[in-house]
């Protein structure tokens, strides 16, 4: 990992991959290098974007790929889940043929994981595939989805079913255009945070563990009004996720890692048809079902485990009303992670340090849905009470 100075705007810098290796840039104000950073492509760039992120910073990336001698066209799609579909592909690609884009015009993700996925599919496909550069502006997208290639879009049957293994060409990480994220999704990509601590470095979960226990109400205020704390954390995040992406980009195994409180957080998302729940919110459940089934089944040390357990319980959450065991179970087994017929749990051996695991029963995985329910609710009434 090097730094680079240029001006007033301090860059970090995250090499993925071992070949066709591509380097993330993080830094607070890092637009402003967008111009110079660019790698070498043709003649033309199409930023996609959403309508919240095109009103604050599209006339800043279109003026710095101008800048940059390209001929700079734009779509500004509808924020939201709905657009990573099959219809806004088709709106993007045709896009891209009506400028006159070629196998070496550059397309520009910029915004969140939704037009971080859907833009990366299309410049994946569009004449079998051409530059991307990704220019994530959620928490979320920052430290997981503009990191390790994967794109793709959800069906009409269900999430992320279509897509592919793709590589930008350069991922620019500017930190201030958190300020604007509403503080719901800075605290989904906060759950993403806490996530990389506790499957692979405990400094890092216990200084975010800290910031949970004091301002759990404020989490985006308390990050922002410490920008090394936040920079230090999206730079590891985003070093622990090139380091396992780079070791298995296919996710064979150790990537599978990254799906710690996936699993059960999704049958959550399902079940209440991704309706109350941001994906982070979910995983934090999840995490809570993972923490306790991971002392359940004997790995996590019990006391530790409830210090996991309390702090995640700070988190705010939406009520789990209606959220039950069984369906929950029986949603998890129509995961696309099911292996030979068997779940695949993503357990902790000890605070920083995750496992893949198949052989845990049934009987500890209801329970560990059935404590973390009961004790949402509890936490719920409590606030109320
Ligand atoms: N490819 C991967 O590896 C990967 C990993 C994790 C998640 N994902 C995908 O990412 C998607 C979720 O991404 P997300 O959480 O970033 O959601 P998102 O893209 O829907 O963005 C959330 C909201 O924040 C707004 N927004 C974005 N940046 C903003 C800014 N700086 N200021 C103000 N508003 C802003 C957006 O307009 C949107 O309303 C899901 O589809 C998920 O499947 C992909």
């Amino acid at each position: 990992m090097a730094k680079r100075t240029a001006g007033d705007t301090d860059l970090t810098r995250v090499d993925v991959g071992d070949k066709d290796t591509y380097p993330v840039y993080i830094g607070t104000g890092s637009l402003n290098r967008l111009t110079d950073l660019l790698p070498g492509v043709g003649r033309q760039a199409l930023v996609v974007t959403d309508r919240h992120v095109a009103r604050r910073y599209l006339p800043r990336v279109s003026g710095a790929l101008r800048d940059a001698d390209l001929q700079v066209k734009s779509l500004v799609l509808p924020p939201g889940e709905r657009t990573k579909s099959i219809r806004f592909l088709q709106r993007v690609l045709a896009k891209m043929v009506r400028s006159g884009m070629t196998r070496g015009s550059v397309v520009v993700a910029l915004g969140g994981g939704v037009v971080g996925d859907l833009a990366g599919f299309a410049a994946s496909v569009y004449m079998r595939g051409c530059p991307l550069v990704q220019i994530p502006t959620t928490l979320l997208a920052q430290v997981d989805s503009s990191v390790g290639g994967k794109t793709g879009i959800n069906l009409k049957q269900g999430k992320n079913l279509a897509g592919s293994f793709y590589n930008p060409g350069l991922v620019l990480v500017d930190l201030q255009t958190l300020d604007t994220l509403p503080a719901r999704e800075f605290n989904a990509g906060f759950a993403e945070l806490l996530k990389y601590g506790l499957i692979f470095n405990e400094p890092l979960y216990r200084e975010l563990e800290s910031v949970l226990n004091r301002y759990p109400r404020g989490l985006k205020e308390a990050l922002l009004a410490d920008p090394g704390l936040l920079s230090r954390a999206v730079t590891r995040a985003v070093k622990i996720k090139a380091e396992i992406v780079t070791a298995d980009m296919r996710e064979n195994d150790l990537r599978m890692i990254l799906n710690f409180g996936h699993t059960f957080g999704h049958a959550a998302e399902q079940l209440t048809r991704y309706r109350r729940f941001l994906h982070g919110e979910a995983v934090v459940l999840g995490m809570e079902m993972a923490v306790r089934l991971s002392a359940l089944s004997g790995r996590l040390d019990r006391e530790a485990a409830g210090q996991v357990v309390a702090s995640l319980g700070r988190f705010p959450m939406p009520r789990v009303g209606g959220l039950r065991p069984r369906p929950m179970y029986r949603q998890m087994r129509r995961d696309k992670k099911m292996r030979d017929g068997r779940l695949t749990f993503i357990l902790l051996d000890e605070v920083g340090t995750a496992v893949t695991e198949t052989g845990v029963s049934r009987k500890q995985v209801l329970q560990s849905i059935r404590e973390t329910l009961d004790n949402r609710a509890a936490i719920r009434r409590g606030r109320r009470g």
